[in-house]
């Protein structure tokens, strides 16, 4: 998969226009503010359909009413366009001019890596299941359906719990095992491998401590009927649905110790790098190409050979784009970012494009 180019429109703080990207790794520095992650996001959006804030009105720059991206991509020598149209709350998703559902966009397309992921490891339990949740929504569709289903369940469930609806329990429950077992049942088969990619790639990342992945399920597939019904009072009592895998924890342990309480800054946030590479590679598995991989300030929190590491990465995979507030080593094109926009700073590429294409709405970049 490769992204050609990024095209933006009243996106947060960025100036409209089209940036393009070569093969290799580009490098995006500039000071803080400059409009960096905002690139990434907006590249991550275009890319996948997904963005993780919680209201979509937060990407609209300020004082605007509608945003969009587009991203012009290449996979497998046939191109095709994404756009993302986003407005009073809604996300509207096209694939070469047809509208389609977030669900039909490609699923092996990006991998984000950022300083943020360190919550993975340090947060709270929603964090793990999210990132599980989103990986394994991209390695099956049908995964993604059930949680959405599964999700939808739990919410109605609990209004009915809220409001003393005993009496309807037997038909949610049968709903809720039946989801509820697929999703676990999944997400088992999927942490073996997982499991072992995070960590080979935490041992590569110098760490002498074994990191090791296991599921702490809030049922099993076995007891999930009995659990359920042996709780039913304090359901009842709470107004909410207290078992099921929305209750799951994906535990990091390192050198046998949790992670969550026990591991150092730095030690977490290599833990972080290691699930984002698992990411990466289970990705590449499932779909027989490299993703694209965004890289959000490359040396925050990171010792030498750890950047290093992440230095290395991008230049193993067919296109990065690294940004952080100096100079990437080694990129193939260098954009200079300042308040929201991108400038070509970089050695000139062998075919003398110069970075920018015509903007597709709006002014250009630079
Ligand atoms: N919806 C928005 N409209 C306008 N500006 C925004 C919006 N959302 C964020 N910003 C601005 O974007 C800037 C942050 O950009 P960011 O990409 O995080 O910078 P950095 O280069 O440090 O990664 C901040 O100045 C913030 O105020
Ligand atoms: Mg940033």
């Amino acid at each position: 998969m490769q992204l050609s180019s990024l095209s933006t429109l009243n996106y947060r703080n960025l100036a409209p226009g089209t940036l393009s990207f070569p093969g290799g790794v580009t490098g995006v520095y500039g000071e803080n503010g400059a409009g960096k992650t905002n690139l990434l996001e907006a590249a991550y959006l275009a890319l996948t359909g997904l963005t993780d804030v919680t209201r979509l009105e937060q990407l609209v720059q300020a004082g605007e009413q509608e945003a969009y991206v587009r991203a012009d991509l290449e996979s497998g020598g046939s191109l095709s366009i994404q756009e993302v149209g986003l407005g009073r709350g809604r996300r509207q998703l096209k694939v070469d001019g047809v509208r389609v559902r977030a669900g039909d966009l490609p699923r092996g397309s990006a991998v984000w890596i950022r300083p943020e992921d360190s919550e993975l490891v340090f947060g709270s339990p929603s964090g793990r299941r999210a990132y599980l949740d989103a990986l394994l929504s991209k390695l099956s569709a049908r995964y993604g359906q059930q949680l959405a289903r599964y999700e939808r369940t739990v919410s109605q469930r609990n209004a009915a719990l809220k409001s003393g609806e005993e009496w309807a329990m037997h038909v949610w429950d049968d709903t809720l095992l039946k989801l509820g077992t697929d999703i676990m049942l999944f997400r088992r088969r999927a942490l073996t491998r997982l499991a072992e990619l995070a960590a080979d790639a935490n041992a590569a990342l110098g760490s002498r401590k074994a990191l090791v992945l296991t599921l702490q399920e809030s049922t099993s597939p076995e007891t999930y009927a009995f659990d359920l019904a042996g709780r039913r009072a304090e359901e009842l009592a709470r107004g909410s649905t207290v078992t099921g895998p929305h209750r799951d924890d994906l535990l990091l342990s390192l050198g046998g110790f949790p992670a969550t309480e026990y591991a150092s800054r730095g030690e977490g946030r290599t833990i972080s790098l290691a699930l984002r590479r698992a990411e990466l590679e289970l990705l590449s598995e499932k779909f027989g190409e490299k993703p694209v991989l965004l890289i959000d300030d490359f040396s925050a929190e990171l010792d030498p050979a750890r950047r290093q590491y992440l230095l290395d990465l991008a230049a193993s995979v067919p296109q990065a784009i690294v940004t952080g507030t100096e100079r990437a080593p080694g990129a193939t094109r260098t954009f200079r970012a300042h308040a929201g926009r991108f400038t070509l700073d970089g050695p000139e590429p062998a075919d003398h494009d110069d970075g920018l294409a015509e903007a597709v709405p709006g002014v250009m970049t630079s």
